[in-house]
């Protein structure tokens, strides 16, 4: 008789550059206002990488974890790299980050599912643990969002910042903790509303291209709003129904950092007090695939997250991309 294998997560580790910008920086950059920004969306400050690229947020951020995990990069299996502002369309920044840490044994790949990137790849890497074939996968959601926008747009500039941030899996000691549930979801046709075209074979860089502003990032915010605030709440919704829990039982929602609002319509329609709720989107903004791994690493290095907790990882983002992770946390 075989026993089900279940992926943990076994270490956490996170990186954010210093340089901070301020929404008083930005209102001298743009048509903006500090209090527009705070009640709009949450956001005090983003931090900004003047220097280097994403695999540069993800370096440390992995070199944290392997220190807290007492391990060396070369007993590294598999790298799943989270992003959507890649080093370069290729090879893979999982690649680059390999040679960058020396997991002289992993192979790697590149996962682009936007805000939801995390939580496609966790759920992905769990797979590959339980599945018996790999004992040490990273999971990186690392974003330099500062790349690819506009700081002249006052949609898009004020709600970015940079960050990276990693998990480590590996096959639990015991079955009763680790990554139970998942959920994921997407909708291609809201493309419409979120995206950065250029760049891409659709529309391969030209002077035209530039001169289009077509490689920065687009959105028409209150679409994604509506659609987001629906989507988060019912996938989250979802997995705690699919796993017997209410609110009481849940101790953390860890949520993607979009927008403050969204955040609190998930935690309303979950059931929960404001105190069990991951938020850290004032100090850094929206960092894309590195949110919610950020959080994580954040809180457990903080002695806030204990073993035999309830996390459920929550997100919403460009594709429309969406889901949901369960996690009994095992150390
Ligand atoms: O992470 C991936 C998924 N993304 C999301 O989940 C983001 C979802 N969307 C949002 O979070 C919000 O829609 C935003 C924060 C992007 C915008 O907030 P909003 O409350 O939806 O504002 P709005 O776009 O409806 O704009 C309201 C007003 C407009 O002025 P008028 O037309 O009412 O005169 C905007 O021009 O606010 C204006 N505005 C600004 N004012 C000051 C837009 N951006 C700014 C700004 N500063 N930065």
């Amino acid at each position: 008789m075989s026993t089900k294998i279940r992926a943990a997560i076994t270490a956490v580790g996170h990186y954010v550059p210093d340089k901070i910008l301020t929404n008083a920086m930005l209102e001298k950059m743009v048509d903006t206002n500090d209090e527009w920004i705070r009640t709009r969306t949450g956001i005090s400050e983003r931090r900004i990488l003047e220097n280097g690229a994403t695999s540069d947020l993800a370096v440390p951020a992995v070199q944290n974890l392997l220190k807290n995990r007492g391990i060396g990069a070369d007993e590294i299996d598999v790298i799943i790299f989270a992003t959507v502002t890649p080093d370069m369309f290729f090879p893979a920044t999982a690649c680059v980050l390999q040679e960058k840490i020396g997991a002289k044994k992993a192979w790697g790949f590149d996962v682009s599912a936007a805000c939801s990137g995390f939580v496609y790849a966790i759920a992905l890497g769990a797979q590959l643990i339980e599945a018996g074939t790999y004992k040490k996968i990273l999971v990186v959601g690392a974003d330099k969002m500062s790349s690819i926008l506009d700081y002249t747009d006052r949609n898009t500039c004020i709600l970015f910042g940079d960050a990276g941030a990693a998990v480590l899996l590996e096959p639990s000691s015991d079955p009763n903790y680790g990554i139970i549930d998942h959920k994921l979801y997407s909708d291609g046709s809201g493309g419409d509303f979120l995206y950065m075209k250029g760049g891409g074979s659709l529309n391969p860089p030209s002077h035209k291209t530039i001169d289009d502003k077509l490689h920065y990032i687009y959105q028409d915010g209150k679409a994604v709003f509506k659609v987001a605030v629906v989507g988060m709440a019912d996938v989250s919704e979802e997995i705690m129904k699919r796993n017997n829990l209410t609110g009481a039982d849940v101790d953390w929602l860890v949520p993607h950092q979009a927008n403050l609002r969204i955040i609190d319509a998930t935690a309303n329609r979950m059931g929960l007090d404001k105190s069990k709720v991951m938020i850290n989107i004032g100090k850094y903004g929206n960092t894309t695939a590195a949110t919610i791994p950020l959080c994580l690493s954040e809180w457990w290095h903080a002695g806030k997250v204990k073993k035999g907790q309830n996390l459920v990882f929550a997100s919403f983002g460009a594709g429309y991309t969406w889901g949901a992770v369960y996690v009994k946390w095992g150390f």
